[in-house]
């Protein structure tokens, strides 16, 4: 076996405004009862007029590039997962480059969803496989806030917007990323989508009055797909691993629905200190959410040397994902 990738510094950050469930009771028809016990969500951060996707993203890889020791200039490729760019072209990883002074970095968005992440970081374990000296710059960042119909309860409630970044590079033969497994299924994709403002529905008066600029979804479905694909995601990424669940030291899993880490939880037989949880602060903030969760458990000191992690998410498309690794 070859050397590993390994992750050697991690960041995130959130935009400073915070929406209560009970700011949100005085929008819409909701409760703060409702919100919290269907999903676990307390607060979402909102990205303000002028903040945009790249902000957010520079501002986590700074953190991220800070922690492991290394300038922008020494990157060989930045790759952010993302289905909210600043704008369709350049990408938000060429805004990301030229921030970050990374002149001799190659740069690309992953459309993956809620996955993006995942997928990002599985495309830079195998560069990094193949030429252990690259070091990459890997990001999830959202801004959802400006994809959801804030007249929409079944869904407004459930999104924030924040971001999460992680450095790879060569690491030794022990710990660092074991295994990734990337899935997809689109037969279904109409049970989440944001089917406005692309090739197929661009802007016009009738796309913008049906609100298809803005995501739905068929929660209920969603949530059943959800689970079953987040399960056998992780069986085949422990048996990949080698890992008995008990083995397992910390789950980081993409923080959609309280009830879908709960459910993932006694299938697992986890006690509740192994499954990472921060979607009361922050909602669901798609691809940003493994990665935040991951530079939280990180700097909280929740990740010690040698740990057995798994990392999992599940999102529109579908797409789904899971990587094993040892801290
Ligand atoms: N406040 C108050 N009531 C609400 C509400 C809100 N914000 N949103 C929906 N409701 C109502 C519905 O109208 C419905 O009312 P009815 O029974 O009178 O028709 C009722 O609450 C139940 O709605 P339902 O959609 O069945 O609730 P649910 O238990 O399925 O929870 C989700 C909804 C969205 C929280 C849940 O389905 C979910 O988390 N789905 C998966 C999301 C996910 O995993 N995404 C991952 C990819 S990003």
């Amino acid at each position: 076996m070859g050397p590993r990738s390994k992750i050697i510094g991690t960041g995130s950050f959130v935009p400073e405004k915070v929406l209560t469930n009970k700011d949100l009771e005085s929008m819409i028809d909701t409760s703060d009862e409702w919100i919290s016990t269907r999903t676990g969500i307390k607060e979402r951060h909102i990205a303000s007029e002028g903040e945009n996707n790249s902000d957010l993203a520079i501002l986590a890889s700074k953190r991220a590039l800070e922690m492991a020791e290394i300038d922008g200039k020494d990157l060989d490729l930045i790759i952010v997962g993302t289905l909210t760019p600043d704008m369709p072209m350049p990408s938000v990883a060429c805004l990301v480059q030229c921030a970050l002074g990374a002149t001799k970095a190659g740069a690309m968005d992953v459309s993956a969803t809620c996955s993006g992440f995942l997928y990002s970081l599985s495309i830079a374990d195998k560069f990094v496989r193949s030429n252990p000296q690259m070091k990459i710059l890997v990001i999830g960042s959202e801004v959802l806030s400006r994809r959801v119909n804030w007249q929409d309860r079944t869904t407004c409630v459930l999104f924030g917007d924040g971001a999460g970044a992680a450095v790879v590079t060569g690491g030794d033969e022990k710990g660092g990323i074991i295994s990734t497994h990337l899935h997809a299924d689109g037969s279904v994709w109409e049970l989440l989508t944001i089917r406005g403002l692309g090739t197929k529905y661009p802007v016009d008066e009738e796309i913008l009055s049906k609100g298809w600029q803005y995501i739905e979804m068929q929660g209920r479905d969603v949530f059943k797909h959800a689970v079953r694909a987040l399960e056998s995601v992780t069986n085949e990424a422990l048996t990949a691993a080698g890992w008995e669940k008990p083995e397992l030291d910390l789950l980081i899993a993409h923080q959609a629905n309280i009830r879908i880490l709960e459910y993932l939880r006694e299938r697992l037989e986890l006690p509740r200190d192994k499954v990472f949880i921060n979607i009361h602060k922050y909602g669901n903030t798609s691809a940003a959410s493994v990665p935040i969760a991951l530079d939280e458990a990180n700097r909280s000191g929740r990740l010690k040397k040698g740990d057995k992690v798994l990392m999992i998410s599940f999102g529109g498309g579908f797409t789904w994902a899971g990587v094993t690794m040892e801290w």
